[in-house]
Parts: structure tokens; sequence; C-alpha cells
């Protein structure tokens, strides 16, 4: 079987593929059916063990949709507690015969280690530091159709300037948005403070900056990051005061960027300070909910897609 663990596995065109699986779970997520019976009889967990509204969710209502029967573990409630381990964790999962393991997890890594013990496929809900790839998958689906809603042609974002801001340091959504924007055509651009500016986003063909502004300049579209407290171990961050001061979204920074610039946020967001509640709730330019809306489709064609070898269905190969 095949994983979903990181963007960094999957070339451009699989990552094309499954934008364009998740096109049919858009159109159906909108009509007054929402429900088929594509997964029957299979059995999909979600074991997370961080906190999560949008991902356990959207996951959640993805399988049910699909028709398979969904069980979700929740850490604070599980074994983990008592010691277990993730290991002793994943063999566990496996020996109740899941057809699909959705994980999060606090540590970089955690998620490989349980698909290397499991018969199932894994998709990653996100892992410490390392990726969340259906976010950034969701995140091109959701810009696809805005560019589309403006007259855009093409279906990936050649030509595109992406700005990501924030929390770099702590951020799997911006390793993983960096590469998949990367593969769809999209110039990135990267910025945080340097204390929140990872070493390893040198050699990812980005271009870095510390200043907003300059960051800003002229970019089609402009990913705000949360700023990840929970994760802090010591780095000189500046004050809130002064965040929002040098590094928050405002309606006036804004305008340095192109007219009509796209603005996006995976959630949850901190309001008032990465990105003011004036631009994070701009019809005209917040995509942020339709990002939401987006994530259910693409968990959909995720949990299709890797499950088409169980069901018998010939698809998308098994290599990686
Ligand atoms: N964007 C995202 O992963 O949100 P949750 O932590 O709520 O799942």
């Amino acid at each position: 079987h095949r994983d979903l663990v990181a963007i960094g596995r999957l070339e451009r065109h699989e990552i094309l593929y499954l934008l364009d699986e998740a096109e049919q779970w858009v159109a159906m997520n909108r009509g007054a059916d929402k429900h088929t019976d594509l997964l029957a009889g299979l059995t999909v967990i979600n074991a997370f063990f961080e906190n999560s509204t949008r991902t356990l969710l959207s996951f959640e209502i993805a399988g049910k949709r699909l028709g398979a029967d969904v069980v979700n573990m929740h850490a604070a409630q599980s074994s983990v507690k008592k010691g277990e381990t993730l290991i002793d964790t994943a063999i566990t999962l496996n020996a109740m015969r899941a057809d699909a393991i959705v994980i999060r997890h606090g540590s970089s890594g955690a998620v490989e280690l349980i698909a290397e013990q499991v018969d199932c496929p894994v998709l990653n809900a996100g892992d410490g530091q390392h990726e969340h790839p259906t976010q950034a998958l969701l995140d091109a689906l959701a810009l696809r159709h805005a560019l589309r809603d403006r007259g855009h042609a093409a279906d990936d974002f050649t030509g595109l300037t992406v700005t990501i801001c924030g929390d770099v340091l702590h951020s799997r959504v911006a390793r993983s948005n960096i590469l998949s924007m990367q593969a769809m055509g999209a110039s990135v651009r990267v910025c945080a403070p340097p204390s929140l500016m990872p070493a390893h986003v040198d050699a990812m063909g980005v271009e870095i900056f510390h200043d907003f502004d300059a960051a800003l300049a002229g970019a089609d579209v402009v990913m705000m990051l949360r700023l990840q407290n929970e994760r802090m171990s010591g780095q000189f961050i500046p004050s809130p005061r002064e965040y929002r001061h040098l590094y928050g979204l405002s309606k006036a920074r804004l305008e340095l960027a192109a007219p009509d610039a796209l603005v996006m946020h995976p959630g949850p967001m901190n309001r008032g300070i990465e990105i003011d509640s004036d631009v994070a709730d701009m019809a005209d330019r917040s995509i942020i909910t339709r990002q939401v809306e987006m994530g259910v489709a693409i968990r959909m064609a995720c949990l299709d897609v890797l499950t088409r070898r169980r069901r018998g269905v010939a698809g998308w190969g098994d290599a990686a």
C-alpha cells in the first residue's frame, strides 16, 4: 500500500491528480446529497495525539461522507496517558484491522514510524514541525478555486509569487506549502523574525526575508502562519504588540502586495497578532473559510485514492 506522509514524497503530477480527484467531492459537498457508499465496509481510525479542530473534523466528515466507519482516538483519553509507547499503540491499531489510519502527532517523524508498523495506508495529519501534507493540498485547491473565480485559466500557479510569513520555525504547514507551491510553479518567499526562521529553508529554493514589507511587495498570495506559543522553547520573539507591528498583516500593509492579492491562513488564527480581523474577514480577498471547505474534499480524495488497492480498484500505484 501507499501512505501520505509528506508532500516531499509526491511528484507534481500526483499533487495535481489529488487536486483533480477532489473536485468531484467539492461538487458533491455543495449539493443536497453529501453521501456515497464508495468506502462502505472500510474502517478509518483517526488517531490524534495533538489537538485539532479542522483536521480531525474534516477527516471524520470525509470518511463518513464516503460511507466508511470512522473511529476517533483522542490521545488524552487513551492508554497513551498510561505510558503506552507509540509503537505499541500502532501495533494495537493495526490489530483492529483498520483500512486507513490518520495520525496527528507532536513529534516529527512519528507518523512515519507508525506507517512502518501497520498494514494499511497511513495519512499524516501533521507531525511535529515536519509536514502537514493534506493542509498543503487543501491550500492549493482553495487557491486554485479562488484564482479560477478571477478568470485565471491555468490549473497551476506558474508566475505567481506566494509570501509565507510568521512562525516558520515551528510550522509543518510552511514546509508542506513551500514544497507544494513550488511544485505547482509558484515562486515562494518566506518571512519570519530571525529567531523563527529555520536553517533548513536555505536549501529549499525560497527567497528569505526578515522585513515583512519587503516580502509583501507585489506578492500575489499572502499566507500568514500562527505564532505557535505552545512550541516555543526559549526563542527570542518580539512581544505580541511588537510582533503585530513588525509581522502582523493589517489592511494598510496588504496594500503593499499585488492589487487583489489573496490572503490565506491555515487556522487557528491569533486575530490581532499575526493577522488583523478586518483582513481575515475581507470577503473579496481572504480565502480562509474556503480553505476549510476544501479540507473536506481533499481528505475525501486522499482517503479514496489511498484505499483503492484495498478495494481492488486500479489507480494511484503503490510506489513510495
Ligand atoms: N490547520 C489545522 O491543521 O488546524 P487544526 O489544528 O484545527 O486541525
